[in-house]
């Protein structure tokens, strides 16, 4: 298949994540590497949705969570649980939207250019396997549209794993 990068029309997001939804699918389709499916999952996401400046993965391991595929600028590599919104969603297994991180107690910022987040967990049979974090320079980029269709997106990830 190919996996030329298409435009999605988020003036509908509820179809353009379904679209989505499709897409990873396909990508993801036979696939059980970790890093593999992260990265493709990275680079979807952050060529599909509009208005980003980061999208990855941090991986839940040894009591903290690690960087891992992402497509953006550099980011810190190391956050505890509680800490930031990663390490918060982890911590409360939810997820997290922030309109403005600068008004969010204990935020991280990697990228000055962000200005509002999601945080998805990534939980599996209860198990904690990291987040999928995005980041946007927008003020209030993400709504609860965005939340449901990157939970049904982070599922299908999970889902292959
Ligand atoms: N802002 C995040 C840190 C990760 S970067 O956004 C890539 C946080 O507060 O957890």
């Amino acid at each position: 298949m190919s996996h030329a990068t298409q435009s999605y029309d988020f003036a509908n997001p509820v179809a353009a994540y379904e679209e989505l939804a499709r897409d990873l699918t396909a990508l993801l389709s036979g696939e059980h590497d970790l890093i593999a499916n992260a990265a493709n999952t990275a680079a979807l996401i952050y060529n599909a949705l509009p208005g980003l400046n980061w999208a990855g993965f941090y991986l839940y391991k040894s009591g903290e969570l690690v960087l891992g595929p992402f497509q953006g600028k550099p980011a810190c590599v190391r956050i505890a649980l509680g800490k930031g919104v990663c390490g918060t969603a982890a911590a409360r297994r939810e997820t997290v939207l922030v309109e403005d991180v600068h008004a969010f107690p204990g935020h991280i910022a990697c990228d000055s250019a962000s200005n509002s987040e999601i945080v998805i967990p990534l939980v599996r049979n209860d198990e904690l396997l990291g987040v999928l974090d995005l980041d946007s320079p927008h003020l209030a980029r993400f709504t609860g549209a965005d939340a449901r269709g990157l939970e049904s997106l982070a599922a299908i990830f999970i889902a292959c794993l």
